[in-house]
């Protein structure tokens, strides 16, 4: 007879407990406060603004999860916190964490009304959630946009549209690779106003047209060879993601390429 257990039960329902843990670390500067070398939970408490007796739960839980070290009294960051959560590399996903602190999470506690009834959970989102979205999803996806930028030929293209860009974080992927092509996000108002914050923030930016609209609405710009659609359709039914299809092809000649980037299941589901 096979020997079974309830471990995977016990692991998978109690999740929640680690997931948030590293949210709250991340939010209360955990990570960065331990990038200059081991300390002390007296030092950890002061730098952080936490009590001692919580900002030690916090610590010992990122111990305990294999994101902190502990040297008798002393606390410092393992390998992937030092590399991910520090706030000392390019690879910084504190924002990522941040978006599933601040959005995620709190939309998933409407998860059985959403199975149940077939209708999203979240709602709209206030200028201060759009900013941590948008970050977040830049952060998650930085190393596709790269991926992307450094595996497609964008030599053959002279104009490129990312609809639904974020914070045109793919356009300055490919305008660091391709610098001479011409460049414009197409976004929602409230994102284009983090967009803008990002773009002014390094001289590229001043290569991206940005755009204001509503992809499902109002006119697609047209004129351009590649369009790109990166992480929007997994948002859409699949009638929504036609019409835009739709939309898009009515605005491009022949030879235009429609790059679609997304997380894509196997036809299982599983
Ligand atoms: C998950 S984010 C992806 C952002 C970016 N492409 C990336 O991968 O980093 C989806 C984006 O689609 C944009 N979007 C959703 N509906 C839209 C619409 N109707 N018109 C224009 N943009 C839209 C959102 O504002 C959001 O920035």
């Amino acid at each position: 007879m096979t020997h079974v257990t309830p471990d995977s039960i016990f692991q998978v329902a109690s999740g929640f407990m680690a997931s948030k843990h590293l949210y709250v670390a991340n939010e209360v500067g955990l990570f960065e406060q331990l990038a200059d070398g081991p300390i002390t939970l007296d030092e950890l408490s002061q730098r952080t603004g936490v009590p001692r007796r919580t900002i030690r739960i916090l610590a010992d839980a990122m111990v305990a999860l294999g994101f902190v070290d502990r040297q008798a009294d002393r606390y410092q960051n393992g390998p992937v916190a030092d590399t991910f959560l520090s706030g000392r590399t390019p690879a910084d996903l504190r924002p990522f964490l941040r978006f599933w602190n601040r959005i995620s999470y709190p939309s998933w506690t409407q998860l059985e009304e959403s199975i149940r009834t077939s209708q999203p959970g979240v709602g709209h989102l206030s200028a201060e959630l759009v900013k941590i979205f948008s970050e977040g999803v830049e952060a998650v996806s930085a190393g596709t946009a790269v991926a992307l930028a450094t595996t497609y030929d964008f030599s053959r293209h002279q104009r490129v549209l990312d609809l639904g860009g974020g914070t045109g974080s793919f356009l300055l992927a490919v305008l660091r690779n391709y610098p001479d092509l011409e460049t414009a996000l197409f976004e929602q108002p409230d994102v284009v106003a983090v967009a803008r914050q990002h773009l002014s923030a390094t001289p590229a930016g001043e290569q991206v047209s940005v755009i204001e609209g509503d992809f499902f609405q109002d006119p697609i710009p047209a004129g351009y060879d590649v369009v790109m659609v990166v992480n929007v359709v997994h948002l859409f039914s699949p009638e929504h993601n036609l019409a835009l299809l739709h939309r898009i092809r009515e605005r491009v000649s022949t030879g235009a390429r429609l790059l679609l980037v997304d997380f894509w299941t196997d036809p299982t589901h599983t």
